[in-house]
């Protein structure tokens, strides 16, 4: 089966089990302080897990784009990759266990047609907080799946979430596909990473809400939260060991054989380089086409592209491939995934421009970076220790905009490791950046729905409809990020505002706090909620419900919530800087003051 395919039975099938199909999100979480980039299905659903309604009812389907970089570093192997597609379906207080577990049952033994006697389960084993998920492991012996290959396992293996710190989470139940091959030892079960066992999916029983001080809190409403993994799931039913051998991989890695005249499959270095140029090729192009996409640059999510697109071009150089050669490879995954993601056709010019900027760029600085390292070379090796400090790594860093993990890579092919605190600590006198940045994200939790970021929410729509009526209606959204402390919001617009403007907004919005104007909401489809002057910056499928907020009669946008009920007690708007974002792109943080 191939991954459109199961794309479109996953939905077809849970359609047809009453479920409605919504769109996929954007990578980039708004108004989600706590992570770069989306990395589950249920990350956009967050709010609805907590308790709001979601406008398209109990029961929805999906595919999502996910990124998860925790092991970027990991990348080369057969197996790891950045950018994945997750399915899901979810419960918002509706069916709970008993027919989550049948449902995917159903579709992995008659949909899928698996062999139920290759497929093992993982239950919750339970602990003194939570009881151990007896429950679960009931239904799938009515099922037919014998106790022996029903395992009760610990948190570490049996317990999903939160995305954040905080937020929704509960025990799961994961289901695998036993491969055939011998098992490694006594002790291997499924969750060994030996590969006798091919996890494809897991139920999340989302039960409880972890709060920012630790604790568990037992929710009312429960859910049910599922993901299964195209890339992964594809492979095994196909029988390959590796996902780099199905036909998400196989057209790519033909365009890199080709250019670096190599063959896959026959040296090991040649194929971890060709598998990293292909995954992180692949989620650039993702990154870069999303419908917020951003691009390369020293924080945040563009840090990260930035990363994953040096590292691909210096792999690129390893194989002898020379010239530029993303854009080629960048084509082939637009080419094959368009369909499913139509965004990235419309932003074909712009993924193929900032690829051919960045790889130029840094075409020129791995040149003089790698020369330099190789003039430092002797030295270093006549030094007694086999550590590069921190003041050299910040020099490549600073001087030659070699990221520090490409530093640590080119190091260690040369038996060094290179001090990753005097590296930050070098940095740290000089900016404020991206890896602190991205840890920082972690900080505000998820699910922080505390009344300062509900505030904040609404100023965020009261600020976008005051920019709209001073600069004018180019003014559109392109990221948003609260914290507990600020807003931040970046928009369309190409130069700088003046003082006056910046005046004119802020009394704009104090005014509408000061005439307290209701907040409510509406759902209604999308094509209606443009026809009522709603501004929509965002995807949607045509006929897809949605939530229109109205500030009073002063703005009306597509969102999710939540909000202020009015807007009397919201405090005093202040901004506190107006900057260039990129190109073309402004950024306000601003802050409610009491
Ligand atoms: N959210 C769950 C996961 O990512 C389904 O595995």
């Amino acid at each position: 089966m191939k991954a459109h395919e199961l794309r479109d039975k996953f939905i077809e099938f849970f359609v047809s089990k009453d479920h409605t199909q919504i769109s996929g999100a954007s990578l980039i979480p708004e108004n989600d302080p706590t992570v770069l980039f989306t990395t589950a299905g249920m990350h956009p659903l967050v709010p609805y897990i907590l308790g709001q309604d979601h406008p398209a009812g109990t029961r929805l389907v999906d595919y999502q784009k996910c990124i998860r970089t925790g092991d970027i570093d990991a990348v080369g192997d057969p197996h790891h990759l950045t950018f994945f597609e997750m399915l899901g379906n979810w419960s918002l207080g509706d069916y709970f266990k008993e027919e989550a577990i049948r449902y995917s049952h159903e579709f992995l033994t008659k949909w899928l047609q698996i062999n139920p006697d290759k497929l093992s389960v993982t239950v919750f084993a339970g602990d003194a907080d939570v009881p151990r998920d007896v429950e679960s492991a009931e239904v799938w012996k009515s099922l037919g799946i014998p106790s022996e290959r029903i395992y009760f396992l610990p948190r570490e293996d049996n317990w999903w979430g939160p995305a954040g710190e905080a937020g929704p989470c509960g025990p799961d139940s994961e289901m695998f596909i036993d491969t055939g091959r011998p098992a490694c030892s006594d002790d291997c079960r499924p969750g060994c990473k030996c590969g006798k066992y091919f996890e494809i999916w897991n139920d999340v029983f989302m039960g409880y809400r972890k709060t920012p001080e630790g604790d568990y809190v037992a929710m009312d409403r429960k859910c049910v939260d599922t993901g299964m993994g195209i890339e992964r799931t594809i492979a095994v039913l196909q029988g390959k060991t590796s996902v780099y051998e199905t036909e998400v991989f196989v057209p790519i890695i033909g365009e890199i054989e080709k250019l670096g005249k190599v063959r896959y499959g026959n040296d090991a270095q040649t194929d971890t380089s060709v598998r990293i140029i292909a995954d992180h090729v692949r989620t650039s192009v993702f990154i870069l086409g999303d419908q917020r996409g951003v691009k390369p640059s020293n924080v945040g999510q563009g840090y990260i592209l930035r990363r994953l697109i040096r590292r691909a071009v210096r792999h690129g150089r390893k194989l002898g491939i020379e010239g530029k050669f993303l854009g080629a490879l960048a084509t082939v995954v637009m080419d094959m995934y368009g369909d499913a993601y139509p965004e990235l056709i419309e932003n074909r010019d712009f993924v193929m421009t900032e690829l051919a900027l960045e790889e130029e760029k840094f075409s020129t600085t791995l040149q003089k970076g790698e020369h330099e390292f190789e003039k430092m070379l002797p030295n270093l090796l006549k030094g007694n220790t086999r550590v590069i400090n921190g003041r050299i790594a910040f020099k490549l860093y600073d001087t030659y905009g070699f990221p520090i993990e490409l530093t640590e890579e080119l190091a260690h092919e040369h038996g060094f490791s290179v001090d990753l605190e005097g590296f930050d600590d070098a940095f740290q006198k000089h900016q404020e950046i991206s890896r602190a940045g991205a840890e920082q994200q972690f900080k505000g939790g998820l699910a922080d729905h505390s009344d300062l970021t509900t505030a904040l929410h609404t100023a965020t729509h009261l600020l976008h409809q005051a920019l709209r009526t001073v600069l004018g209606t180019h003014v559109g959204q392109k990221g948003s990020n609260i914290t507990p402390e600020r807003l931040r919001f970046d928009f369309t617009h190409e130069e700088p505002m003046t003082k006056e403007q910046l005046k004119q907004v802020e009394d704009i919005v104090n005014e509408v706090i000061d005439r307290d104007l209701p907040v409510s909401f509406e759902t209604m489809t999308v094509e209606e909620a443009k026809e009522k002057g709603a501004i929509a910056f965002f995807e949607s499928k045509y006929g897809e419900q949605v939530k229109v907020y109205s500030v009073g009669d002063f703005s009306k946008e597509v969102c999710g919530g939540p909000h202020v009920e009015h807007t009397g007690n919201m405090g005093h708007f202040r901004i506190q800087k107006e900057q260039s974002s990129s190109a073309g792109v402004r950024r306000i943080k601003a802050v409610l003051e009491k």
